[in-house]
């Protein structure tokens, strides 16, 4: 019968990996697959977990085992590797002297991969003179479609902020409409500074800037005309929470920093609004 190698960790319940492995049994039922987790360390993970090196490593393994026999995959057994997917490789051969047809190596997709970086697939291939099949892990990370439309809503409620905010500014009427008026002014370069922010980096991230805010609702009295301003900024809070994460995920570090920094400056512009109306 044939037997793999399965060389993966952070991708070791993926979709992808999950349809080659199916593909391979569909074409041989009797196919056993070994299922080797570099203990990669913690640091280098794409999210938190708790435990050490080998621990996560132990865990990942038996979450896959049981995974890939729930599609009905022959996992004869599984180990846990040094964090050196070629060194452990060659642990894994000598210790157990088994013949392999043939590794299966499974990545997260080039960029986030250190494994890819290091061409460990090719090596792996030459050194072990071994069939190697690459399986890249998409769906694991947040893709960067996924990051860019976020960014395309938060600019555009950033423009939307920015037209209420000159066309309030300019009508509020009575007392109140005043102290708005003086808020909302205020606040304009920094929504300005935001928009322009987002606006570059969906451009180096590669997308297409999407320019669609809707037109601020007609005039009301001052105080329904606060209410649009508050509710306005709540929404693009909880949108910036969400875009840390996503960004947080797609690992630009830098992106995380901006982000948290407009959302502590729409946090305070919240909540001068929120004094006015009481
Ligand atoms: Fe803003």
């Amino acid at each position: 019968m044939p037997r793999y190698l399965v060389l993966a960790n952070q991708t070791a319940s993926s979709p992808e990996l999950t349809s080659a492995v199916r593909k391979m049994v569909e074409k041989k039922a009797d196919t056993e697959f070994v299922l080797l987790v570099p203990a990669t360390p913690v640091e280098d993970l794409l999210d938190w977990q708790d435990g050490d090196n080998e621990t996560i490593a132990k865990r990942t393994a038996q979450a896959a085992k049981e995974h890939l026999e729930g599609i009905g995959a022959k996992v004869v057994r599984t180990e846990v590797g040094d964090p050196s997917p070629i060194k452990a490789i060659e642990d894994e051969l000598q210790r157990h002297q088994e013949k392999y047809d043939g590794i299966v190596i499974s990545t997260l997709p080039l960029q986030r991969s250190r494994w890819v970086a290091l061409d460990q697939p090719r090596r792996i291939e030459r050194r072990f003179k071994l069939p190697v099949t690459h399986v890249v892990g998409h769906s694991v990370t947040m893709t960067r479609e996924e990051l860019i439309n976020g960014l395309n809503e938060d600019l555009n409620l950033e423009l939307e902020g920015l037209l209420r905010g000159v066309y309030h500014a300019a009508a509020g009427r009575g007392m109140l409409g005043h102290e708005l008026r003086e808020l909302l002014k205020k606040e304009l370069p920094s929504e300005l500074d935001h928009a322009t922010f987002l606006a570059d980096k969906i451009v180096a991230l590669g997308g297409e800037v999407r320019i669609r805010p809707s037109l601020p609702a007609e005039l009301g009295a001052a105080r329904e005309l606060l209410q649009e301003n508050i509710a306005g900024e709540r929404k693009i809070i909880s949108n910036y929470a969400k875009r840390i994460d996503q960004a947080s995920e797609f690992g630009d570090k830098g992106l995380v920093i901006r982000l948290e920094n407009m959302l502590a400056s729409e946090t305070d512009h919240l909540e001068q609004l929120e004094r006015l109306g009481r």
